[in-house]
């Protein structure tokens, strides 16, 4: 006799990777079965559905996977998913959804996977998000996960080269990850006790740092400094972003204001000084308890509500709570630090960090 057919979700992962897709896989998964629904994960983000590449989850597949990071699913921001979708993109995947029967589809990702998600739902394909990126610059969620294990990645390099710059009495320019946010700069330089702190979002001037780091070696206590620039910074007196080559010209990549910088530092006020690209190291590894626990909460909410037919939302976290957010066309917008109402701007500006917006008359 035939077996019925489960009921059936999908997942996938889109965009760039980040610890904890891993655990997010793992606790839909495992909640799924629970509810005796099959949990089917397309490989490669949405490209799963275009070319109809595809993987059925069960317990003995996300064993152990809630410490593993990458995602064991893959994923991609190039191929058949640029916005606007094609009609043919839209089609196959449609067919796709319907072929394999699936009820909704859960779709971790950031602001790009979101505004996907949003554009199939109008085309019939039922879709729950969960917020995911390092950069932590989601307008609709305080929290993504991700972003605190990168932040710990930064915080203990920090650590790793304050020892080193205290013993040559150096400067050490850090350059990390975050897109158009300060949050990594932020929470990673307050977390490592950096001494300038540099975000997009404020408007600095080199006169600001150099007077800061030339009192720093005049002070025999202090005769190093840590500087930490965020990779989405624009230097005094220019009105664009550094931009590394994009043989592929899809998307603008960020870096290389951590040298510009750095160089700066050496050519104007003649310091000794040394800088680190932590690049991609901030996304790779295992994510932190946080990120486990959050990841978790959100794979649970997002198969909760596909299950329930609660479709069109994403968990969101607000304060400490998970909750569901619709999916909107906007999903576009980005979250960035308030440089006047932000407490870890005003808690670093209290313990002496400079932003390089502070006034100094020589
Ligand atoms: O959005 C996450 C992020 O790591 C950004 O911080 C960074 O600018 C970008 O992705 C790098 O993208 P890619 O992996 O495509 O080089």
């Amino acid at each position: 006799m035939e077996t019925a057919q489960k009921k059936r979700i999908g997942i996938l992962t889109g965009g760039g990777d980040c610890p904890g897709l891993n655990a997010v896989i793992r606790a839909a998964c495992l909640t799924c079965i629970s509810h005796d629904y099959e949990l089917v994960g397309l490989h490669d983000g949405f490209e799963g559905l275009y070319e109809e590449a595809y993987t059925i989850l069960d317990s003995h597949k996300v064993a152990n996977i809630y410490g593993e990071g990458g995602t064991i699913l893959g994923t991609t921001n190039i191929g058949h998913y640029c916005l606007p979708l094609s009609e043919d993109t839209i089609k196959r995947t449609v067919e796709t959804y319907n072929k394999l029967g699936l009820q909704c589809l859960i779709c971790i990702g950031g602001d790009g996977t979101m505004s996907i998600a949003y554009v199939l739902s109008q085309h019939g394909v039922n879709v729950v998000g969960v917020p995911k990126t390092i950069d932590n610059d989601l307008m609709a969620t305080d929290v993504t996960f991700g972003f605190d294990s990168a932040v710990s990645v930064v915080t203990d390099a920090l650590d790793r080269l304050q020892t080193t710059a205290a013993s040559h009495h150096r400067v050490m320019v850090v350059e990390v990850m975050g897109r158009n946010a300060g949050w990594i700069a932020l929470a990673s330089g307050v977390a490592g006790g950096a001494n300038v702190i540099l975000l997009p979002e404020i408007r600095w001037e080199w006169e600001s740092i150099f007077a800061t780091l030339k009192a720093r070696a005049a002070d025999k206590g202090k005769r190093y400094s840590l500087v930490v620039v965020a990779e989405g910074c624009v230097p005094p007196g220019s009105d664009s972003q550094i931009t590394a080559d994009d043989e592929a010209k899809k998307a603008v990549r960020l870096g290389g204001i951590g040298k510009y910088v750095s160089d700066r530092i050496a050519k104007d006020i003649g310091m000794d000084t040394r800088y680190v690209i932590l690049g991609h190291v901030q996304r790779g590894g295992s994510p932190t308890s946080y990120d486990r626990i959050l990841a978790t909460k959100y794979g649970s909410m997002a198969a909760k509500l596909a299950i329930e037919g609660t479709y069109g939302y994403m968990a969101s976290l607000k304060g400490t709570e998970v909750v569901k957010v619709p999916i909107t066309a906007e999903m576009r917008e980005q979250r960035k630090v308030n440089p006047k109402t932000d407490q870890m701007v005003w808690a670093a500006r209290n313990v002496g960090t400079v932003f390089g917006d502070e006034h100094h008359s020589s």
